[in-house]
């Protein structure tokens, strides 16, 4: 097989990022294109030049000449939508969150077990610069034993509104859909330990602010004012089997001066600063260190990012192999991502077996 089909389920915001990607990849076809929104799945099939158009994922997946697959759609239909996809042949590119509860990604973790197809979960800033770098550099053993990680994404004013602020369809607020990100990011560079404990807190004090005038903010396609069920801010400590500790904070809204994004670890020999830019904290001949690589993207770039994840999920939906955000990543990511809702609602810490 020299080129592959793809099929794009899921016609909104984010598929664009990963159709730019494909129509960049050689190896890969634009071949299908589907959305319940007959009109957004036509649109998008033009712009870039899709055989075929869908409205029903399922005959989207009973077509033949459709080999590998991204869905694109809500959380709410991640885990139907991927199951149903392995089941029917294809390789999978799921969004994050990979599905909305531990449940759900356990039986997509079955479907990929059974079939043997590859689902490759769009942890995307793992394939951004700034982190493959620091990956190298801490494999490498320069970070030493890492003990703590602090990751925050809070935005000021950034409720998009719409189906991300339907919990039925979101499974969450800013923890769900920013937290899940920066989670992954820290998780990952710690070398993927296994979850002690966690201790979280969610805050719905001040609403989607759809009041305040005066400053531009992205609303989803279907905003409305009066649609909103989760939460503004949701922060945590997580605790692993080795030790160490990760804290994590994002908002949707928060009377915060500006937005902020951050991701440190720290560890017994030296520290990084991954986000907001790329940077390595050392000591050398009883001197302090901040040393900054000369690199071209040393904070986070959507586009290459996004290729790297492309280009990465082709040739293992190509050659079989096991992509570097697999099934079994997303499934821990959603226990730490729900576990954190547990505790916030029981008021207590969860301590996993
Ligand atoms: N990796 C990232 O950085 C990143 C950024 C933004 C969004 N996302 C993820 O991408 C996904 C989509 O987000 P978006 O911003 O593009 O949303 P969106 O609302 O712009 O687009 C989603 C599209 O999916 C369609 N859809 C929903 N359910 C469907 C179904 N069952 N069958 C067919 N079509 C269906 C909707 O009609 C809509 O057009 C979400 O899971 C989100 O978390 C990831």
């Amino acid at each position: 097989m020299s080129s592959i089909n793809i099929g794009v389920i899921g016609a909104g915001t984010i598929s664009e990022f990963h159709l730019n990607a494909y129509k960049a990849n050689p190896e890969a076809v634009i071949y299908a294109i589907c959305d319940q929104n007959a009109e957004r799945a036509r649109g998008k099939a033009e712009l870039y030049g899709a055989a075929k158009v869908y409205t029903d994922y399922r005959e989207l997946l009973a077509d033949p000449n459709v080999h590998a697959v991204s869905v694109c759609t809500w959380n709410d239909s991640h885990a139907e939508i991927s199951i149903a996809a392995l089941r029917a042949g294809k390789q999978v590119l799921v969004e994050k969150p990979m599905t909305k509860t531990v449940e759900e990604a356990l039986r997509v973790q079955e479907a990929v077990e059974q079939t043997g197809n590859v689902l490759q979960v769009g942890f995307v800033r793992r394939f951004a610069t700034n982190v493959t770098v620091a990956k190298t550099f801490i494999e490498q053993g320069e970070l030493g034993d890492i003990y703590y990680a602090k990751a925050s994404l809070l935005r000021r004013l950034g409720n998009p509104g719409g189906w991300f602020a339907d919990k039925t369809r979101s499974g969450g607020g800013p923890l769900i859909d920013l937290g899940v990100h920066m989670i992954d990011l820290c998780w990952y560079l710690m070398g993927k330990p296994k979850v002690h404990s966690i201790k979280g807190h969610t805050y719905d004090k001040l609403g989607n602010r759809a009041h305040i005038q005066n400053i531009n903010q992205y609303k989803a396609a279907d905003w409305s004012p009066d649609v909103n069920t989760v939460e503004d801010l949701a922060n945590a400590l997580i605790r692993f089997e080795n030790g160490a500790s990760l804290f994590v904070d994002a908002s949707f809204t928060l009377h915060a001066k500006k937005n902020e994004i951050r991701a440190v670890l720290y560890g017994d020999n030296g520290g990084v600063e991954v986000e907001p830019e790329l940077l390595f904290v050392s000591e050398k001949h009883n001197t302090l260190l901040n040393i900054t690589p000369e690199i071209q993207h040393r904070t986070f770039d959507f586009e290459n990012a996004f290729q790297r994840e492309i280009d990465h999920f082709v040739m293992c939906a190509k050659t079989g192999r096991k992509p570097i955000s697999p099934v079994e990543d997303g499934t821990e990511i959603m226990k730490m991502l729900c576990g954190v809702y547990a505790s916030a609602e029981s008021g207590k810490e969860i301590v996993y077996e």
